[in-house]
């Protein structure tokens, strides 16, 4: 059950590491947890027989006023490559439709994917500074291209509700994969 609380609160972020506290959440994903996520199945089971390395991770607070509510989070993904795909958030579609958010990028390098899962798809590139509105009812997934962290800042509010499922099924219109050693957008071939 989240706490209400009708008083201003403040948390540190730390831009270093691109970690602020106190958080009331932290969420790991690891490879075994976007098994399905990553179009080479062969490379994620190689990958698996020899650990389960983190992709990325997660922070939140939600805030939660008697008439209001946002949520914080902030996450940062690790650098790599499962085969020649880049390392990325599952990606989700907001439950409710009406559910837009904000993503500010803190530093990296890297795509932020966006798609109606019906025909519209948008790129946006990430970059120390970049922040991206994404409206209601666009799919949206962070690729971490670069060699270092990725972190993004994002606020919603709590009832958007995250729906992966769809995402998990049919994936983006395109995939980031490395290609003569650069990042390359390419048709999804589920899609
Ligand atoms: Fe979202």
């Amino acid at each position: 059950m989240l706490q209400v609380n009708d008083y201003p609160i403040s948390v540190r972020f730390d831009p270093e590491v691109g970690i602020f506290s106190p958080c009331i959440e932290t969420i790991e994903r690891r490879v075994s947890d976007l098994r399905k996520v990553f179009y080479d199945h062969q490379a994620v089971q190689s990958i698996l027989n020899s650990g389960d390395r983190l992709i990325y991770e997660v922070r939140t607070y939600p805030f939660i006023t008697n008439k209001s509510d946002m949520t914080l989070g902030v996450t940062r993904i690790f650098p790599g490559k499962v085969g020649d795909e880049y390392h990325m958030t599952k990606g989700h579609i907001h439950e409710r439709d009406d559910q837009p958010e904000i993503y500010y990028c803190v530093y990296g390098c890297g795509y932020l994917l966006m798609d109606t899962l019906n025909g519209q798809f948008r790129v946006e590139p990430l970059e120390s500074g970049v922040i991206v509105h994404i409206p209601p009812m666009w799919a949206h997934r962070v690729v971490n291209t670069g060699n270092g962290l990725l972190v993004f800042v994002a606020c919603f509010h709590v009832p958007a509700g995250h729906d992966y499922s769809l995402i998990e099924r049919q994936g983006f219109t395109q995939i980031v994969v490395e290609s003569y050693g650069k990042p390359t957008l390419i048709p999804n071939k589920k899609r």
